[in-house]
C-alpha cells in the first residue's frame, strides 16, 4: 500500500507529480486557505504533510494527525510550525534552504534600488500623464553606489545581499548571533559590528534573520530612531522581525528615509498606515517568486517528504 500525503495547496505539477507517483495524495486542489478545522479533518490519518507557511502547523493539528511522520514545508523559514512539538511525537520537519536565496537577495534588491530611487511613485506618475517634461528634482532618490548596506544576518540569503553589494562598491556592516568565519567576512569584504553600529552608520538597513523569539522586533522604534534620516529599511525576511506601527511613525515622521517590504506583521493585513504612505514599497510576500525557484523549493519539499515515507533520511531537515 502507497503512503498517503496530504498537500494542503497546490504545486507546480511537476512536483506533484512526484509525490503522485509514489503516494495516494488527496490534494487542496482548490487552492484556497483552509481553516484550522479543514487543515485538521484532512491531515487526519495521513503519513505526509506538504504544506506551505500560510498554514499553521500547531499543537493540536499534530495531535489529530496521529499516523503523520513527516511536515515538509514548501519555505525555507518555518516559523509556522511548531517543531519542538513535531518533534516530541516524533514528526520530522523540513524545509527548502539553499534553492531561494539567490532570488531572495536579487529580489531585496529590487526593493532597496526601487525605494532608494522611487521608482514605484514614479511609474504611478507617469502612467496617471503627469509627466509634463523633464525636471531637475524630479523624483530624485538617493544613491545607492558607494553608500554603506547594514546587513542583519549573514547567512545564505544575506552573504548573496552583500555579493551583490560588492558591484555597487559599497561598504559592507552586518550584525549576525553568530560571527561569520574570517574567511567568509574577507570574501564579502564585510565588517561585523553591533546593532547600534550598523543601525547609526547604515544608508540601507536590510534583514535576513528567521523569526524566532529573539528576532521579533529585532526593529522596533529605538532602532528606528537610531538610523539617520537619509536611511532606508528593506524587509524580505519575516514581517514581525519590524514593529510595524514603529515603522509607520517613523516613516510619517520623516525619521529615516523610506522603505521596502516584503512581509508583513499579520501576513496578508497591511498596517493601513503603510498603504497610504508614499515613501514604502510594498509586495506581496514575493522575494522567490520566480518560476525556477518556486519549482525548485516544490521540488526539495516533495522529494524530502517521499524520503521519508520510504524510510529514508529527509534531504533538508528542520533540525
Ligand atoms: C520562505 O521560503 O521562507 C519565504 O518566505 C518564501 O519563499
Amino acid at each position: 500500500m502507497n503512503p498517503t500525503v496530504f498537500v494542503s495547496r497546490m504545486i507546480p505539477h511537476t512536483a506533484l507529480d512526484i509525490v503522485t507517483a509514489v503516494c495516494d495524495a488527496e490534494v487542496n486542489t482548490a487552492d484556497t486557505h483552509l481553516s484550522q478545522a479543514d487543515l485538521m479533518a484532512r491531515v487526519q490519518g495521513k503519513e505526509g504533510l506538504l504544506c506551505l507557511l500560510t498554514d499553521e502547523i500547531n499543537e493540536a493539528i499534530l495531535a489529530a494527525a496521529t499516523q503523520l511522520k513527516v511536515v515538509a514545508n514548501v519555505a525555507v523559514g518555518f516559523n509556522n510550525i511548531d517543531v519542538q512539538a513535531a518533534s516530541r511525537r516524533k514528526i520530522l520537519v523540513t524545509n527548502t534552504p539553499g534553492v531561494l536565496d539567490d532570488t531572495t537577495a536579487d529580489f531585496a534588491w529590487c526593493l532597496l534600488l526601487a525605494s532608494a530611487r522611487k521608482l514605484v511613485e514614479a511609474d504611478r506618475f507617469t502612467r496617471a500623464g503627469q509627466f509634463t517634461g523633464w525636471g531637475i528634482m524630479l523624483f530624485c532618490g538617493e544613491d545607492v553606489s558607494g553608500k554603506t548596506l547594514g546587513i542583519c544576518g549573514l547567512g545564505r540569503i544575506g552573504r548573496g545581499m552583500a555579493r551583490r553589494a560588492k558591484g555597487f562598491d559599497m561598504r559592507i556592516l552586518y550584525t549576525d548571533a553568530v560571527r561569520a568565519p574570517a574567511e567568509v567576512e574577507a570574501a564579502l569584504d564585510a565588517r561585523f559590528v553591533d546593532k547600534e553600529t550598523l543601525f547609526r552608520e547604515s544608508d540601507f538597513v536590510t534583514l535576513h534573520v528567521p523569526l524566532l523569539p529573539e528576532t521579533r522586533h529585532l526593529i522596533d522604534a529605538a532602532e528606528l530612531r537610531m538610523m539617520k534620516r537619509t536611511a532606508y529599511l528593506v524587509n524580505a525576511a519575516r514581517g514581525p522581525v519590524v514593529n510595524e506601527a514603529a515603522l509607520v511613525q517613523a516613516l510619517s515622521e520623516g525619521w529615516i528615509a523610506g522603505a521596502g517590504l516584503d512581509v508583513y506583521e499579520e501576513e496578508p493585513k497591511i498596517h493601513p498606515g503603510l498603504l497610504s504612505l508614499p515613501n514604502v514599497v510594498l509586495a506581496p510576500h514575493i522575494a522567490s517568486a520566480s518560476r525556477d525557484t518556486r519549482l525548485a523549493m516544490a521540488t526539495l519539499a516533495v522529494r524530502n517528504c517521499v524520503a521519508v515515507l520510504e524510510g529514508k533520511p529527509p534531504i533538508t531537515p528542520v533540525a
